[in-house]
């Protein structure tokens, strides 16, 4: 899709790879809103025409709000970005509150935002769905079994989505980076945001670390090209592979890269 000219929100946008995917779309032309919890209207003031929203995600209402109030401000919606998300670190004894808060922001999101959105796009035979979830979502996330498993159900429903509704003028596409440098890399430490002091450590000596920009710039690239699966990190589809060919031997090289870090 070229953006020019296209109506494109993206959650998670205040900060992070959602603030530099909004600025990535509104230097192809696109008519962008940021939305987020936090108060999006710094990052929304450096791009001339830009919106910023404050909404959560998090709850079906909070969604129908945003798209509300994106439709108010710039008519039907023509890419929406399903970026915002959340990482802690966990296991099944883990708090219900961290599973239902990962699942909310992380999958549900995805869903009620594609409840709301679909009739209309559907009626169009044109709309174009995006999601973040992570290359933790086709892998693993060592230390985190909400993020594994949320992320995991990103990727499902992206697929499904696209599945369904590809032959209805439905384009899909889903983001799966490992390390991105943002707070949500740098805070395991400071904030309940992170993935975990473990889980920050892990994704560092799994590979190399971009920044926002670059993610953005590969994301735009695929938009471009309509293609489903964005590894920001190429490798992923390498490991992905050796987990699909052989998955005992992937299982055991995981929990020897584990080890490393208990
Ligand atoms: N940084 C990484 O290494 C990495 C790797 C793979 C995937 N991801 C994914 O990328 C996406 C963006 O993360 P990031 O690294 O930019 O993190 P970040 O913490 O910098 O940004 C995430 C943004 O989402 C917002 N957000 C969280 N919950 C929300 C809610 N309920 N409603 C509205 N906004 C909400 C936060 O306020 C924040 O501004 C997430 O889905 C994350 O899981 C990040």
């Amino acid at each position: 899709m070229d953006l020019a000219g296209r109506h494109v929100v993206v959650t998670g946008a205040a900060r992070g790879i959602g603030q530099a995917l909004a600025a990535r779309f509104h230097l192809a032309g696109a008519k962008v809103v940021l939305a987020d919890r936090l108060d999006p209207t710094e990052a929304a003031a450096a791009l001339p025409g830009a919106v910023g929203v404050v909404a959560d995600i998090g709850t079906e209402a909070g969604n129908v709000e945003l798209i509300r109030a994106a439709e108010d401000t710039f008519g039907p919606i023509d890419l929406f970005f399903a970026n915002a998300g959340i990482g802690s670190g966990g296991d099944p004894m883990t708090d219900e509150d961290v599973w239902e808060q990962s699942f909310a922001i992380n999958v549900h999101a995805h869903r009620w935002a594609a409840r709301h959105l679909l009739p209309g796009w559907l009626e169009r035979g044109e709309g174009y769905f995006c999601s973040t979830a992570s290359a933790a979502g086709l892998l693993a996330q060592i230390g985190s079994a909400p993020y594994s498993v949320t992320k995991h159900a990103a990727v499902a429903f992206a697929e499904w989505l696209s599945i369904t509704y590809g032959d209805r003028g439905l384009r899909v596409s889903c983001l799966c980076p490992q390390g991105v440098n943002t707070d949500m890399l740098r805070a395991g430490d400071a904030s309940d945001d992170g993935v975990g002091a473990t889980g920050t450590e892990v994704v560092k000596a799994a590979g190399v670390v971009l920044e926002p920009a670059d993610v953005a710039q590969v994301v735009h690239q695929a938009i471009v090209e309509e293609r489903f699966l964005i590894l920001p990190h190429p490798e992923v589809a390498e490991y992905l592979r050796r987990k699909a060919s052989d998955p005992e031997r992937w299982l055991a090289g995981m929990r020897a890269f584990q080890r490393r870090f208990v």
